[in-house]
This record gives C-alpha cells, sequence and structure tokens, in this order.
C-alpha cells in the first residue's frame, strides 16, 4: 500500500513509469474510465441521455474499460462510483455549461478529483468540446466563451512555442506525427462557441491552473485549443480526437493515416494516465454491473453527427 501511494506521489510530478534506479512503478493494468452522459435533445421514452459511442471506441482502444456515468444520480452514487473508476471523460455535446444534469454531474467529479489528487489520490480527468468548455467554467467559475465560425472544419494546431514539447500530453508523441498536427488539418472542430487567448489570459484563474498547449484562429479570433492543467492530472482539447477513426457522418472529419494516429496517441495517453489510478470496485459483480458491455449502442448515423450512440433511460 505505502510503496503504491508513493508511486502515486511519484507518477504525479513527472508522468514516468518508471523511477530512477529503473524499478518499474506498479500500474493498474486493468482501468476503467466512467465517460458521462448528457440530455438528448428531444426525449422520447427509454431515451432520455445518450453517450455517443465513438467516445467509448476510443477509450477502448488503448486498452481501458468504461462504465457510463448517468446523470441526474445522487451525490452519494457518485462519490461511489468515483472510488470505483480510474479517470473521467466529459465528451462534447449540446447542454447547458451552467444547469444540465451533465454538467452538475461534472463538477461532482471534478471537486471529487482536486481533493483526491491534493491528498496524493491520482485522477485523471479528460474533457472534449462542450467538455472543455465545461472544465474552463468549472476551474474559473465564470463563463468566458466567444462566437466563433468553427462548426465544421479540421485545423493544424498552433503549439504554444516550446511548450507543447515539454507537455506531458504531447512529451511521447512521435515526432513525425507532431509535425503533422502541425502542419495538416487533422483537428476536427464542432463548435460555435471558443475561449479566445485573449479572454482565457485575461483569467488569472485560469491562467495559472491550465498551461495552453495549443492556440487555432477562424479567421478573425485566436481560441485557445488544447490545455493541460499544471498540477493536476486535467486534460482538454477543444477540438475532437475521437471522431478521426470513429465518426464518418461528416466530409471534414479528417481520415488520413497522421489523423487516425492522433485519435490512438491521444486516447493511449489519457489511459494510461489512468493506468496511475488504483481505485476499483468493492466486487467482481458491482464491477460487471457497471460497464457499459451491458447496453447495446444504437446506429444513428443516418440522422446524427454519430454514427453510433448508447441510449439511456
Ligand atoms: C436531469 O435533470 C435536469 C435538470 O436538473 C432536467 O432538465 C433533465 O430533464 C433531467 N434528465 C433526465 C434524463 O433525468
Ligand atoms: C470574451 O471575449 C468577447 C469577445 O470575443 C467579449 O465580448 C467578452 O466580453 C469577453 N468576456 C470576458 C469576461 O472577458
Ligand atoms: C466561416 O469559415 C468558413 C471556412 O471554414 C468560410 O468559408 C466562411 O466564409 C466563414 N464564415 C464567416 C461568416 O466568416
Ligand atoms: C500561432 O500563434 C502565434 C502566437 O502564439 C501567432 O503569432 C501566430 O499568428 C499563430 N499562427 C496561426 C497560423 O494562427
Amino acid at each position: 500500500m505505502i510503496r503504491i501511494y508513493l508511486a502515486c506521489l511519484f507518477t504525479f510530478s513527472n508522468a514516468v513509469f518508471s523511477n530512477h534506479i529503473g524499478t518499474p512503478i506498479k500500474t493498474n493494468d486493468r482501468p476503467i474510465i466512467g465517460v458521462l452522459a448528457q440530455e438528448v435533445y428531444k426525449p422520447t421514452p427509454h431515451r432520455n441521455s445518450y453517450i455517443a459511442a465513438s467516445y467509448v471506441k476510443f477509450l477502448e482502444s488503448a486498452g481501458a474499460r468504461v462504465v457510463p456515468l448517468m446523470i441526474n444520480k445522487s451525490d452519494d452514487e457518485y462519490r461511489r462510483l468515483f472510488r470505483s473508476i480510474n479517470g473521467v471523460l466529459f465528451p462534447g455535446g449540446g447542454v447547458s455549461i451552467k444547469s444540465s444534469g451533465y454538467s452538475k454531474a461534472a463538477g461532482i467529479f471534478y471537486r471529487l478529483a482536486l481533493e483526491a489528487n491534493s491528498n496524493g489520490d491520482y485522477f485523471p480527468i479528460w474533457g472534449t468540446c462542450l467538455g472543455f468548455e465545461l472544465l474552463t467554467f468549472l476551474t474559473s467559475g465564470k463563463l468566458l466563451l466567444s462566437r466563433t465560425n468553427t462548426s465544421g472544419i479540421a485545423l493544424p494546431l498552433n503549439f504554444t512555442d516550446g511548450k507543447a514539447i515539454d507537455s506531458r500530453l504531447f512529451k511521447d508523441f512521435p515526432v513525425d506525427l507532431m509535425k503533422s498536427l502541425e502542419t495538416e488539418p487533422i483537428t476536427e472542430n464542432s463548435h460555435r462557441w471558443s475561449i479566445t487567448t485573449k479572454n482565457f489570459t485575461k483569467s488569472k484563474t485560469l491562467k495559472s491552473f491550465y498551461r495552453v498547449l495549443s492556440t487555432n484562429t477562424d479567421g478573425q479570433k485566436e481560441f485557445v485549443s488544447t490545455i493541460e492543467a499544471y498540477n493536476f492530472p486535467i486534460y482538454a482539447t477543444q477540438w475532437h480526437p475521437e471522431k478521426n477513426a470513429f465518426e464518418w457522418t461528416r466530409p471534414y472529419i479528417p481520415h488520413m493515416p497522421s489523423a487516425i494516429k492522433t485519435t490512438f496517441y491521444m486516447a493511449y495517453f489519457f489511459v494510461n494516465e489512468a493506468r496511475k489510478s488504483f481505485h476499483s470496485f468493492p466486487s467482481t459483480e458491482e464491477e460487471e454491473k457497471a460497464l457499459i458491455y451491458n447496453y447495446k449502442p444504437q446506429y444513428t448515423g443516418s440522422k446524427s453527427a454519430f454514427e453510433q450512440k448508447y441510449f439511456f433511460d
């Protein structure tokens, strides 16, 4: 137990898998990650909330299992789940950042994660698109978003000078992939709101909490596109790493080899973060009951931006 505790502290500050004398540090090779559901736009019987299957496939492709985190559950239930899983992902989507079941549940996991990490209990969080915007809201307590013309476009990343290569997120990416990310339109943007570099920088809280790893522009406004927290394993992209390999419904989603590689390396990074968490379900039965394997994704690609979705009551 003591050894694991020390290992967590060590990996937290160094994000590596072996210590100075080369002894491999124990990792959790059966990580389970919670993916947060959100309200459907028009509820119908048994279809009140959903998770796009691409987020599940994204995590599974890098060796994690997924547990759906349902909305509108009790704080106690979220606390129980938090002690059972090894990380959470806040997906993109279209619900309120201030008042949805999605944002309420995310706020609870965010606060639990801050507390746990501060006590040496490693617990990573990932936010994509709406999840990115939500994290900036949870951290700053303010909605600092601006309208941008970015609702369906693939862009190269503008890495913040010298920051990306020594970031935890990108430092182990292959050199050729980093070059591709900088020069090819690989990162798919599907958002009407962004946090401009200006607004981000003006917020003392955001500026001191997150390191900006990349920015982009819609031609008028420069906005923040990739962040990692300085002192917490919290990561977010305004763009969609999961879409390249798993969504085909829109012509602007890139599928070239470098784009697919990006999906994998982003997932591989985050799942490795979850391998540093040692939370677990109290029993195998409870674990089995919680896994997403209990639900069937539906084909929705003919009507929606997502090829497949999981629907929940
Ligand atoms: C969840 O709660 C929100 C408000 O807190 C409500 O608008 C929404 O309909 C609820 N959704 C479900 C699926 O229970
Ligand atoms: C954020 O930027 C927009 C301009 O894009 C501006 O209208 C808005 O007031 C800014 N918000 C804050 C809180 O600085
Ligand atoms: C938005 O961006 C697209 C290119 O992605 C461009 O064709 C279009 O003219 C832009 N619209 C506005 C209102 O700037
Ligand atoms: C990249 O960001 C820098 C500032 O960090 C800016 O000067 C430059 O114009 C940006 N390039 C593009 C292509 O957006």
